[in-house]
C-alpha cells in the first residue's frame, strides 16, 4: 500500500489538490473535450447578421453557424464560437453579460469569451467581426 501524503492510500497530495479546484475554470477534467467548433472558413467575408439583431448589452445566437455575436458597448461587436469548450453544446445568447452553456452550466464573458465558471476549462473561440452598412461580417 502506498500513501502519497494525502492520508489516502494510493492518492498523492497533487491529486487531492487538483480535485478541490475542479469547479474553477482552467482546471482540465479527465474525459472532457469533444469541442465541435464551427467551420467558419466558408462564411468569412459574408454578412452573418444585421446590427439591428444584436442589442447593446446583449447579443444574438446564429444557430446556423454556431456563432454568438455580442455588443458589450454601443458600436463594439464581438463574435465567438457558440461551441462550449467543455463538450461542444451551444451556449445561450448573452444575458447579464454572460453566455451560459445549458448542458453543464459553464459561463463565459460576453465581452471577452473568457470562461467565468466551469466545468469548461477554456474560453470560447473568438472571431473578428466588422460592421459594413447594417451588416456584421466575419473577417
Ligand atoms: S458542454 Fe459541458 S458545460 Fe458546456
Amino acid at each position: 500500500m502506498s500513501i502519497g501524503g494525502s492520508g489516502m492510500p494510493g492518492v498523492g497530495r497533487r491529486e487531492v489538490l487538483g480535485a478541490a479546484g475542479a469547479a474553477v475554470c482552467g482546471v482540465a477534467l479527465a474525459g472532457c473535450g469533444g469541442n465541435a467548433k464551427p467551420n467558419v472558413a466558408g462564411i468569412k467575408g459574408k454578412v452573418i447578421a444585421k446590427t439591428a439583431d444584436v442589442p447593446v448589452g446583449g447579443g444574438a445566437l446564429i444557430a446556423k453557424w454556431k456563432i454568438v455575436i455580442t455588443q458589450p458597448t454601443a458600436g463594439v461587436y464581438k463574435a465567438f464560437s457558440a461551441a462550449c469548450p467543455h463538450k461542444g453544446c451551444s451556449v445561450s445568447k448573452p444575458k447579464d453579460g454572460k453566455m451560459t452553456c445549458p448542458c453543464h452550466g459553464s459561463q463565459f464573458s460576453a465581452e471577452t469569451g473568457q470562461c467565468l465558471k466551469g466545468p469548461a476549462d477554456a474560453p470560447l473561440t473568438a472571431y473578428q467581426v466588422k460592421v459594413e452598412g447594417d451588416g456584421l461580417i466575419l473577417v
